[in-house]
């Protein structure tokens, strides 16, 4: 079930797209440029220059690159980050006496392997360094957040999935400590599979995990979801119960493509189920400085979403691994390697975006 799922019964895989007609082979591009969305087209434009009516749009509308002597300037001026942007000074968040109520974040793309559970143990654990009460929801029936917080999938008496179709559960009984103080999680394993045919037959299917959420909002500062990767009905029920949506993006090649699919998602969810819903930032990923591709490609991703950017950008490195088979948070395993910064700063980032910290 993918993308239009929102208020239709019998889901279609994929938005209208435009009939797009293909330029004869001899006139195809031979380099291949960066993405920009599902059809490698801005929205509305074809790729002859007819016009499309129903290509999804662009995130948001696309600023000026600066010129060479622009971004020269730039640097001279301040320390550029990654993004190509001057990199803020971000403080850490204040300290807090009392919690709650929690703003609940998703972690959301429907491409798998970009990050998204990685940014979910790490962001979770930065800011319960940070001294915030942190509830992570493992909403993927693959169960990597559970296994990379050290959690047997065998042994999990109750999970996310009881949680959603048993009225006698309560939160209070699924949730366990994460191994990180300040910091719980509601597991998952396989199981979860089963709730997404089984939801589509509940009424209000799409609001069931804001339901069961709705306890622990006073207890946590963040509530911070774990979807799988697709946008499927258990997505749609996590944008349903969120605040603010988080994408991370590999900064690779076919990064942005989907990026429109999934925008149109959020635009639904948000006009039909949720309508505080928003996007909170855009996460670079994987990111390698050395080379002229992962610049591009970050490049890229500021022009499309502007400052949705982070300027945290998550540097691609073997210690992620190395700390998903440990089973605990980058912040505890490697405390002082780069990877627990990057996430401490983005920690920071989230902090003063959308916690108002
Ligand atoms: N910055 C990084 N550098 C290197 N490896 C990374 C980085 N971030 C994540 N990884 C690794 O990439 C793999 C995929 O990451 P992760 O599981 O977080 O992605 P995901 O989006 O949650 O995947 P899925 O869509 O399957 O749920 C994991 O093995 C993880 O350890
Ligand atoms: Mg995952």
């Amino acid at each position: 079930m993918v993308g239009g799922y929102v208020g239709s019964s019998s889901a279609p895989d994929m938005p209208p797209r435009a009939n797009i007609p293909q330029p004869p082979s001899g006139q195809r591009r031979t380099s291949p440029e960066i993405p920009l969305g599902d059809d490698d087209a801005p929205a509305g434009e074809a790729t002859n220059g007819a016009t499309a009516e129903v290509s999804p749009p662009l995130p948001f509308a696309r600023p000026e690159a600066p010129s060479t002597n622009q971004r020269a300037d730039q640097e001279a001026r301040s320390e550029t980050g990654p993004t190509g942007r001057p990199m803020p000074c971000l403080p850490d968040p204040k300290p807090v006496t009392e919690h709650g109520p929690a703003r609940v974040i998703s972690m959301c793309n429907q491409k798998g392997g970009v990050g998204k559970t990685t940014t979910t143990i790490n962001l979770g654990a930065a800011l319960a360094e940070f001294g915030r009460k942190v509830l992570l929801v493992d909403f993927d029936p693959q169960g990597s957040l559970s296994v990379g917080l050290g959690l047997n999938p065998h042994d999990m008496e109750l999970t996310v999935y009881n949680l959603l179709m048993d009225r006698e559960v309560r939160i209070d009984e699924v949730v366990v400590p994460s191994g990180v103080p300040g910091m719980d999680l509601l597991p998952s394993n396989i199981d979860l599979s089963a709730a997404e045919v089984q939801l589509v037959h509940e009424v209000a299917r799409e609001q069931t995990l804001q339901r069961v959420l709705a306890p622990a909002i006073e207890e946590y500062d963040v509530i911070l979801i774990d979807c799988q990767p697709s946008l499927g009905l258990l997505t749609v029920n996590a944008l349903t119960a969120s605040d603010g949506v988080v994408v991370p993006l590999e900064c690779e090649y076919f990064a942005l493509r989907g990026v429109a699919l999934l925008k149109t998602t959020i635009d639904k969810v948000q006009e039909r189920l949720n309508p505080k819903l928003e996007i909170d930032g855009v996460l670079g990923t994987m990111y390698d400085g050395r080379t002229l591709h992962g610049r591009e490609v970050l490049e890229r991703l500021v022009q499309a979403w502007g400052d949705k950017v982070f300027h945290t950008v998550i540097r691609r490195t073997v210690k992620f691994s190395d700390s998903t088979v440990a089973g605990e948070p980058i912040t505890s395993y490697a405390s002082s390697s780069s990877g627990a910064d990057a996430y401490r700063q983005l920690a920071r980032e989230v902090a003063v975006r959308c916690l108002d910290a």
